[in-house]
């Protein structure tokens, strides 16, 4: 039997005797230690939170299993999200799960393909509009506020108490936090959950250090590092293709509690990141994901020592949701043989 996250945690998270304690199986995803790329760059303990683990292969499962309880708990039978397409294929999921009505509003072109195929799998009332991420954040909080839906984006702090899971997940599995964490920012709903989480276990005890928390936004949509909107973001990492991050401020307050930084990656570092981790862990993730990566080999490249620190990057999707990308950046090495041994062999010696 699968025991979900509002199970596991619910002693830290806004649980009561009427919550329906739901779950597709989200949370528990492996802390995998770095097989060659930590040793590469001389980082001997680098571990990898693979959030595209979680059953609709993004993080937003933590925080989308707490929202939705919730809104049940409250008499709601309709959510409501804006996303760049992990929120939406998370919020459908567990819509279809609870028999609720899940209307979706996304950027039209700004949402990888397997994301999208997941929205319409789950059955969900899909609006695509004409501009950003941002604009349509702003509809669906108006179509929340005028019609009975509860609004599941990250805004919803629900979201953020599941989101926090993860880290306590971390500790758990380390026996301590780690010296420092390394996340792509994009809405900024993350980065504000795993400080929550790390800070609530270091309250109680249970770790006895507290992280240092690295975010990376990519170059072309970078409003924080920036420290103004961006009206028209502009990445490959669609997830992260965000001008105006709703959780802006907690976001900064993160970063500066925790003496970290917010900084940005181009898209080039981001796709580069993004190859080494598929070719030496053997890991795909999706583009905004290896953000968090190319953050931790910039800040090596600068001369940051994390010889003897423990890291952990977390990969907040699973790189099937965007094959597109793959598809395009990595040199076709896809050469058609006659189907005997031989040309076979002579293929292989080729390469
Ligand atoms: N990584 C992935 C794979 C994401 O989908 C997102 C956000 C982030 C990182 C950034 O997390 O927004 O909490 O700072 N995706 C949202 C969505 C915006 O609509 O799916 P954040």
């Amino acid at each position: 039997m699968i025991s979900g996250v509002l199970e596991r945690y619910k002693d830290f998270l806004p649980v009561n005797s009427n919550t329906p304690l739901i779950s597709i199986g989200e949370g528990d995803t492996p802390l995998v230690k770095s097989s060659h790329l930590g040793n590469k760059i001389g980082c001997r303990s680098l571990f990898f939170k693979l959030e595209g683990c979680n059953p609709t292969g993004s993080f937003k499962d933590r925080g989308m299993v707490v929202a939705v309880a919730k809104a049940i708990e409250k008499g709601f039978d309709s959510i409501a999200c804006a996303s760049t397409g992990n929120t939406s294929a998370s919020a459908a999921a567990y819509g279809a799960h609870c028999g609720l009505r899940t209307t979706l509003i996304v950027p039209k072109g700004n949402v990888a393909r397997g994301k999208l195929a997941q929205a319409v799998a789950y059955g969900a009332h899909i609006a695509m509009v004409d501009g950003s991420f941002d604009d349509a954040l702003e509809i669906v909080q108006e179509l929340c506020d005028k019609h009975s839906i509860e609004l599941v984006n990250s805004i919803n702090p629900n979201r953020i108490e599941g989101q926090k899971t993860a880290a306590f997940e971390i500790i758990d599995d380390l026996g301590d936090a780690p010296d420092a964490l390394f996340i792509p920012v994009g809405n900024a709903g993350n980065i504000t959950a795993y400080w929550k989480g790390f800070k609530e276990f270091f309250d109680i005890g249970r770790s006895s250090i507290l992280p240092v928390l690295n975010g990376y936004q990519a170059l072309g949509a970078a409003p924080i590092v920036n420290g103004a909107p961006v009206a028209d973001p502009k990445t490959v990492a669609s997830a992260i293709r965000i001008g105006n991050p709703a959780s802006w401020q907690s976001a900064v307050r993160a970063r500066d509690e925790s003496n970290g930084v917010i900084a940005a990656v181009s898209d080039e570092e981001i796709l580069s990141a993004y190859r080494l981790v598929a070719e030496y862990e053997g890991i795909f993730c999706e583009p905004a994901s290896a953000a968090s990566i190319a953050g931790l080999l910039k800040q090596v490249e600068d001369g940051a020592d994390y010889s003897e620190k423990i890291i952990v990057c977390v990969l907040t999707g699973n790189g099937l949701k965007d094959p597109d990308v793959a598809n395009e950046i990595v040199p076709a090495s896809l050469g058609e043989y006659k189907a005997e041994l031989g040309s076979v062999e002579q293929a292989l010696t080729k390469s």
